[in-house]
């Protein structure tokens, strides 16, 4: 294994923001953590890139351990933060030379990269321009930027697509799929379901300091029965359904949000005739019904009854 988490834990006083987890990675592949908001993805991240100390545990790389070793290991590794850690008034630029010197980078060699850099975030001609005339979207590339001046072994990426443009959101997730191509081994961190399931070959889900199931989309996916999400959307629905909608064959959930009900069940289009008829009998009018294939939406449905976003 490349890097192995072993019953790491962050507790704070309040809170146990991650809660003894286990999980590794294997050199060359994309791993992603999934969860909602406060899952603890962060915390786990700035443990792993060796911001914070953990409270118990441990994190291997390469068969040392950070906490013993680690100077070296850092070197290897990029973190890109969540939060965007650029200097609005230099250029972009004069911000991954900043980064570089900051990995300690000798200054030939990081003009070569920063311009190599640029090159892949797609910034070259907006190079010298200051960082607060970029969009939300160049921002994130520029900030995903300076993690690969020192050209990584491991990425780790902390929500990098957070509040941006759906065009930045494809070029990341397509530079992310090229690193990777070119033999980075990525973590990437995320509460969009959609983009785990594009980028990684493995994942492991997170709420609430847990993690509470990892493997392959595949196997996460069967792991739940492959159940279809089927989607209403109704006036007057009453409490009293979802009990309804419970016991009928197949269901495993049922969600309830103002007027969408969201079922979680095994064979969707073979017992949509059901679920309607029990919305049709209690008076309530249907407005809408959508059925989605099974997705690690589903998944983390299936497992904590609530929704991946809120
Ligand atoms: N320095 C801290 N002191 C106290 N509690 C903290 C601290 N940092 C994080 N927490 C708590 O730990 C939990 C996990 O936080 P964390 O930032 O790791 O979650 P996350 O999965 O990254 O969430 P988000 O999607 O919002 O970024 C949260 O409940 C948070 O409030
Ligand atoms: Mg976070």
């Amino acid at each position: 294994m490349f890097l192995e988490v072993k019953d790491l834990k962050k507790v704070y006083k309040r809170q146990r923001a991650v809660d003894g987890i286990d999980f590794s990675l294997k050199e060359g592949e994309i791993f992603g953590l999934l969860g909602p908001n406060g899952a603890g993805k962060s915390t786990t991240i700035s443990m792993i890139a060796g911001l914070i100390k953990p409270t118990d545990g441990d994190i291997i790389v390469e068969g040392r351990s950070i906490l013993k070793s680690p100077k070296e290991i850092k070197r290897m590794m990029g973190l890109v933060p969540q939060e965007i850690a650029l200097y609005p008034t230099l250029s972009a630029r004069e911000n991954l030379k900043f980064w570089g010197r900051m990995y300690g980078m000798d200054s030939i060699r990081l003009k070569e990269r920063i311009d190599e850099v640029l090159r892949i975030l797609g910034l070259t001609e907006r190079a010298d321009h200051r960082i607060d005339t970029y969009s939300g979207g160049m921002k994130r590339r520029i900030n995903i930027g300076a993690a690969l001046l020192h050209q990584p072994k491991l990425l780790i990426m902390d929500e990098p697509t957070v509040g941006i443009d759906p065009q930045s959101r494809k070029h990341i997730l397509d530079m992310v799929l090229d690193l990777n191509r070119q033999g980075m081994t990525i973590l990437y961190t995320s509460h969009y379901m959609e983009e785990v399931e594009y980028l990684c070959h493995r994942v492991a889900i997170m709420d609430r300091g847990s993690i509470i199931a990892s493997g392959t989309k595949e196997e996460l996916k069967a792991m739940v029965g492959n159940a279809h999400k089927v989607v209403v959307e109704a006036d007057n629905f009453r409490q009293y359904m979802v009990d309804t909608l419970r016991v009928l064959e197949g269901v495993q959930q049922v969600m309830v949000e103002k007027q969408s009900i969201t079922i979680l069940v095994k064979d969707g289009r073979k017992r949509l005739a059901d679920i309607i008829k029990v919305f049709n009998d209690d008076g309530c009018k249907v407005n809408s019904v959508s059925i989605k294939e099974p997705d690690l939406e589903g998944v983390f449905l299936h497992l904590t009854g609530r929704a991946l976003r809120n």
